[in-house]
């Protein structure tokens, strides 16, 4: 018998347990299943039923609730688009109008590294060269140690690197155990931390934010309006926020986050909008 046949099957006890906890069940899937199945077998209950009675007995697992469902996917210059318009666009402009000191850039749920690496490889390519003296500092938070670990490796299989731009590849990856290695030089331009959304305040003054596939795809409600509304608090005048192309801001928090493009998913803070005109 599999845990599912004994009661709940996965997306029955998504429907029952998410909702109230302001989490979108329709996001979870897979991943998360492994993930429950393995909460419920440290837990020692029966199946999906009787870990969602559990969760309505227990306040304290159904705070936690968000980290057993977490999804960890991500991948070197995921939505290829975003990444052109960086390099060609918004990199430039924020080098040339802060020369004075580094951009400060943020990611929140930065998996194994895959996006600030993202960064960090453009920024070492191509903006260094053309802005002297440009400088960049990267920080990228996420709640799992696997993941960071993982990310200050910097090791990757072959299979990762499928997006990543051959002249990159060649140059900044080494053969290494059956994978790849990402030099030093790029490694050391990330700051990778430990850091729980639901606990910890974010760091505050950042150029640019990006916040893919977290809030925006799997909290839902007053959850996700406080955390637009605290990263928006976190971006610098002239600064934005970067989501996936799946996500958008909603119309409960368009009073927070305004669009400033009309295909990418870039939103600038309302108030830095009002305070320019
Ligand atoms: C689906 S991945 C997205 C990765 C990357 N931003 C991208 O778009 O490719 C979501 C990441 O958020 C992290 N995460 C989930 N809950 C979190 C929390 N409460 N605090 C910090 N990070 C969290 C997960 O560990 C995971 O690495």
């Amino acid at each position: 018998m599999t845990l599912g046949s004994r009661g709940l099957i996965f997306d029955e006890f998504l429907k029952r347990a998410c909702p109230e906890r302001e989490l979108d069940w329709r996001k979870y899937r897979r991943a998360s299943r492994r993930n429950v199945l393995s909460r419920i077998h440290q837990l020692g209950l029966g199946g999906f039923s009787e870990f969602a009675d559990y969760l309505d007995a227990n306040p304290v697992e159904a705070a936690f609730l968000p980290n057993v469902l977490r999804v960890t996917v991500s991948r070197f210059f995921r939505e290829k688009e975003l990444w052109d318009h960086l390099t060609g666009k918004i990199l430039p402009a924020m080098a040339a109008a802060n020369v004075d000191r580094p951009l400060k850039v943020l990611h929140i749920g930065c998996c194994n590294g895959e996006e600030p690496y993202s960064l960090a490889l453009l920024w070492k390519h191509e903006i260094e060269p053309a802005f002297q003296g440009a400088g960049i500092a990267i920080t990228a938070l996420d709640i799992d140690k696997a993941c960071l670990d993982r990310a200050r490796r910097g090791w990757y299989p072959r299979k990762a690197l499928r997006e990543v731009p051959r002249e990159l590849q060649k140059k900044w990856f080494e053969p290494e155990a059956d994978g790849y290695r990402l030099h030093e030089e790029i490694r050391s331009m990330v700051n990778f931390r430990k850091f729980d959304l639901l606990k910890d305040d974010l760091p505050r003054e950042m150029d640019i934010i990006f916040c893919r596939y977290l809030v925006f795809t799997y909290f839902h409600g007053q959850r996700r309006r406080k955390f637009a509304r605290s990263i928006a608090e976190s971006i610098n005048p002239g600064g934005l926020l970067i989501l996936g192309q799946k996500e958008s801001v909603s119309p409960q928090e368009e009073d927070l986050l305004a669009s400033m493009h009309q295909s990418l998913k870039l939103y600038r803070p309302v108030s830095h909008i009002k305070g320019n005109l």
